[in-house]
């Protein structure tokens, strides 16, 4: 991960972890940027977002395909590509990441920090057995030996709920299901038990019924290890279900972040509220015409001067295609919307007081 001028921080709790959990955030960003440079361009992949995570808290990250969620997610992981350029801070418990060298940053991944992607194929080498895969952070990064790591492997693939694991250790992936496979990854990711877990996706290429399986552990896994878990995905309901907080992306930026019930009920940025407008809800009267977004996303080599969302809301005037919105916080929410949409119990323009929507 190149940056320029940050320096990495070192500062870790006696047993090496890092951060003392109940006590400060598992993870602090703080006006994060990403630029991809390409042959003629630069994308602005992320473009200023912050946000806290505690321990033991499950964050959603939604928006648009294209919107900078993987790369969000990437830079967590210090797993962006060598012509990805970042500023502002990722303090990972102790440790600054921006900056940090490749030595460095793959101390941490594993460590510190686990990753599922949607594929699990992509995720594990074909290769190798299982129980060699899952128990390989641990030799790493703990000096386990080739049995100790065998016997957390098997543990780990327990905890993950797969069918016998003593039998899963000397099986190849391609010997697996998909669903099988995936807590596999999820085992590789989290045998280190780490203070926080990045799924970008994870559950996208599985049927339903595995699908809400493999949600249900995260939750398990979330109460029994105390990880913060950061998940990225495009579907609501999976938001509604497994999330805390909600962080709303739009165009690299932050458009909205707030916990998940709030978000639903009285989403404040126009962009959230069109979002959620466009699929179905719990709670939501009978008869609720869905309505798709038109237009499309912004092109993030070409940022606009005002609000990313301008082209395609239907509330925005000469403000909004001038000036990005600068933020507005109440309790714990924070959105940038010039016209946001009422919160719970203001009147909107139209006269009518907004009323809770159970998500
Ligand atoms: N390695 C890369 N090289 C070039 N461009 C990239 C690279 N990674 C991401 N981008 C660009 O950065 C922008 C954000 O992409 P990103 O994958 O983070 O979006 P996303 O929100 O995860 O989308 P999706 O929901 O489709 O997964 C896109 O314009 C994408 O084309
Ligand atoms: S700032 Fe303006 S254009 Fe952007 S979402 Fe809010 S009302 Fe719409
Ligand atoms: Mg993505």
């Amino acid at each position: 991960m190149s940056a320029p001028g940050t320096a990495a921080g070192a500062a870790r709790t006696a047993d090496g972890s890092p951060g003392a959990p109940g006590t400060a955030p598992v993870l602090a960003v703080t006006d994060l940027r990403v630029d991809i440079a390409l042959r003629h361009s630069t994308i602005h992949a992320v473009d200023g977002i912050s946000f806290d995570l505690a321990p033991g808290e499950r964050l959603g990250l939604v928006g648009e395909s294209g919107c900078g969620k993987s790369t969000l997610g990437l830079a967590l992981a210090g797993l962006l590509p060598a012509r990805a350029t970042v500023s502002g801070s990722i303090r990972l418990g102790g440790l600054e990441l921006v900056g940090a060298g490749e030595r460095a940053l793959r101390r941490i991944r594993g460590r510190d920090v686990g990753v599922v992607f949607q594929d699990p194929m992509t995720s594990l080498n074909p290769t190798r057995r299982i129980g060699v895969q899952v128990g390989e952070a641990l030799r790493l990064h703990d000096g386990a030996s080739a049995s100790e790591a065998r016997a957390r492997a098997r543990e780990m693939l327990e905890l993950v709920g797969l069918p016998r694991p003593g039998e899963q250790l000397d099986r190849y992936p391609h010997e697996l299901s998909g669903g099988m496979r995936q807590r596999v990854v999820i085992a590789c990711a989290l045998i280190c038990r780490p203070a926080l877990l990045v799924a970008d996706e994870p559950t996208t290429a599985l049927d339903v019924t595995i699908q809400s399986q493999i949600l249900e552990l995260f939750d398990r896994l979330r109460d029994e290890l105390g990880m913060a878990i950061l998940l990225v995905t495009h579907d609501m309901g999976v938001v509604a279900g497994h999330t805390d907080r909600i962080l709303v992306m739009y165009g690299g930026r932050e458009a909205e972040i707030g916990p998940t019930r709030e978000v639903f009920a009285h989403p404040r940025h126009r962009y959230s509220e069109a979002l959620l407008a466009s699929v179905i809800r719990v709670g939501v009267p009978r008869g609720t015409v869905l309505t798709a977004i038109g237009g499309r996303p912004p092109d993030l080599a070409a940022p606009q001067p005002g609000c990313g969302f301008a082209a395609r809301c239907a509330h925005a005037d000469a403000v909004c295609r001038d000036a990005v919105p600068p933020e507005r916080a109440a309790g714990e929410r924070r959105w940038r919307c010039h016209h946001p949409a009422p919160g719970a119990g203001e009147v909107a323009e139209s006269g009518t007081v907004s009323t809770e929507v159970v998500p």
